[in-house]
């Protein structure tokens, strides 16, 4: 009774976790695109998905490849409350943000991303001169220092289209549904 009970709970135990696991197959990721010659914002669902990891001291968790890296990857720390102007993505880079706010705007439509610092604070930036005239308008709003990863790829990673505009996470997705 005791030990049926016992495997009952592990087996219950171990659906959850396979279904948990199963779920978390990849990483959406807003993404700052461009359509004819104008800068978009796109969510992105990375393909592939999470595999897990062989490495050692990671051995066993979700890890998600972010493509080949180049160039000069660099950490940047944006004051509170600046107003980063309209520019281009310098290169095709992620852009992490591990604290503070960006808030970002298009010249032409009223798509915007509000991106936290932190666990779901990175985007991938690919409105290059040569597929954007204008790019985007990038502003830092928050009371805290903006700190960010940029590192660039030379190409673009694989990935499915969720929707159009910028992804939702959490309760701001909650609030959306
Ligand atoms: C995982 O996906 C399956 C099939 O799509 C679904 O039935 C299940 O509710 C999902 N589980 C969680 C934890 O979201
Ligand atoms: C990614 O977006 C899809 C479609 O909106 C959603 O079903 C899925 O739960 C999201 N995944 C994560 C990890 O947020
Ligand atoms: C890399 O970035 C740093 C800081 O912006 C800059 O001083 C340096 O010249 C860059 N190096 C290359 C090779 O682009
Ligand atoms: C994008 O627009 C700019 C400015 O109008 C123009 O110079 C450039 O040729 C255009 N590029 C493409 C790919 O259409
Ligand atoms: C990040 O997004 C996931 C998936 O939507 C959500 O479960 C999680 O709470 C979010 N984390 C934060 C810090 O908002």
């Amino acid at each position: 009774m005791f030990s049926s009970t016992l495997i009952t709970l592990a087996a219950l135990l171990g659906m959850l976790t396979t279904d948990v696991t199963a779920n978390a197959t990849t990483l959406n990721v807003t993404v700052i695109a461009a359509q004819n010659n104008q800068s978009t914002l796109e969510c992105w669902a990375l393909e592939p998905g999470f595999t897990s990891s062989t490495q050692s001291g990671t051995s066993g968790n979700p890890v998600l490849s972010l493509g080949i890296g180049a160039k000069n990857m660099s950490y940047i720390m944006i004051p509170a409350h600046t107003d980063g102007g309209k520019h281009n993505a310098p290169t095709m880079q992620w852009v992490a943000f591990l604290s503070g706010v960006a808030h970002i705007t298009l010249p032409h439509s009223d798509d915007e991303a509000w991106i936290q610092g932190g666990e779901n604070g990175t985007i991938l930036a690919i409105d290059t001169a040569d597929v954007s005239a204008e790019g985007h308008f990038t502003v830092y709003p928050s009371d805290e220092v903006t700190v960010a990863l940029s590192l660039p790829i030379s190409k673009v990673p694989g990935h499915r289209v969720l929707h159009r505009g910028a992804c939702l996470y959490g309760t701001e997705r909650e609030q959306n549904d």
